[in-house]
């Protein structure tokens, strides 16, 4: 096996590393505020896989999208704070509406959820009329309340077949992401679908080139992708999943090296986790959601301390969006978390 040369660091001056030793104090003190200030604000701190580790670390649960809504669902805590982006704040509070809940950096959008509008659902729908629709939560509370039926990436296979079934038909429209969509159709092939063009930037900067330069570097690896990825890097994958998905089979499986084909969170929280492992991001540098690393843990104290602007969803909204977000919770799961052998 093939390793990158270490990088061989100038040694730390007596001033840059007094520097060193106060910033390290000040980021403790930081974590020991935000904890001090969860126990008494009972709050419920969550993040995404794609956020910062130091981000991840702090938090109550990190996980994929459908594991932090679940999460939200069923929390006692007052207050939510969520280290991710705007539509995962909205979700959470849809499902616990009588919750505070704060997006930890309200400046964290996603590029794939605002390629739809609402506007562009109502024509997507009136060129395919009567058809079932399915939004991927990374969608507006306005989108998701103009569609019958919401997934995340760890389940959407299982609520494609379950809509079909239940509204009796064989094609159902899916929006935004086009990758998603494309994968699902390989999952459930009895039901026609019919997805819409959006995609998710960081993934779709992930160039084919460099997951296979990796996979001729280490012939050990196992390739795990995200289905946002285009098809030519999920034509090459062992493990397609969500990225908890992901997590979990890289963590159970014996391989030592992993090409790990999502945002490079992925790879940073299980380089974290799994020492003994190595795990590569191709396209690295691109693979990072801007959106995503905006949150720091700067912005977790401020919305515990309440500097910061509450969640609020438009009334007519509340109760379309929510009954899109709750069909996804009657949906049994049938997703694997183990590579193939
Ligand atoms: P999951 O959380 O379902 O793995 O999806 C990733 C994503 O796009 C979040 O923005
Ligand atoms: Fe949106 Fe892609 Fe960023 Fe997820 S990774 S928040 S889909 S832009």
């Amino acid at each position: 096996m093939s390793h990158c040369p270490p990088l061989v660091l100038p040694s730390a001056s007596p001033a840059s590393s007094g520097m060193l030793a106060s910033a390290n104090e000040r980021k403790q003190a930081l974590i020991e505020e935000i904890h001090t200030l969860k126990r008494e604000k009972n709050a419920l701190i969550l993040a995404h896989l794609y956020e910062r580790v130091d981000v991840q670390d702090v938090a109550d649960v990190w996980g994929d999208s459908l594991g932090l809504s679940q999460r939200a669902a069923e929390t006692d805590a007052d207050l939510i704070i969520f280290c991710g982006v705007h539509f995962m704040a909205e979700t959470a509070k849809l499902l616990n509406p009588a919750k505070t809940v704060y997006l930890a950096n309200p400046n964290a959008g996603c590029p794939m959820a605002d390629m739809i509008t609402a506007k562009d659902l109502e024509a997507f729908k009136a060129k395919h009329p009567g058809l079932p629709v399915l939004a991927y939560v990374n969608t507006s509370a306005e989108v998701k309340a103009l569609s019958d039926y919401c997934c995340t990436s760890a389940n959407a296979s299982d609520v494609a077949r379950f809509a079909a079934q239940e509204c009796g038909v064989g094609e159902i429209l899916f929006v935004p992401d086009r990758n998603l969509a494309r994968y699902v159709q390989t999952q459930v092939p009895e039901v026609k679908i019919t997805y819409y063009e959006g995609f998710c930037p960081t993934h779709m900067r992930m160039e084919v080139a460099d997951v296979i330069k990796l996979q001729q570097q280490y012939p050990e690896a196992a390739l795990l992708v995200h289905p946002e990825c285009d098809d030519p890097i999920k034509d090459l994958a062992d493990f397609i999943g969500s990225t908890t998905a992901i997590v979990q089979a890289a963590k159970a499986s014996d391989k030592p090296v992993f090409i790990v084909a999502t945002e490079d969170g992925v790879s940073q929280r299980l380089a974290a986790d799994c020492p003994e492992k190595l795990f590569i991001t191709p396209t690295r540098a691109s693979a990072i959601c801007p959106n995503m690393k905006l949150t720091r843990l700067e912005n977790i104290r401020n919305s515990l301390l309440g500097n910061n602007t509450p969640i609020e969803i438009a009334p007519h909204l509340v109760e379309p969006a929510t009954r899109c977000i709750e069909s996804m919770m009657r949906v049994p799961r049938g997703e694997k978390v183990r590579l193939n052998p």
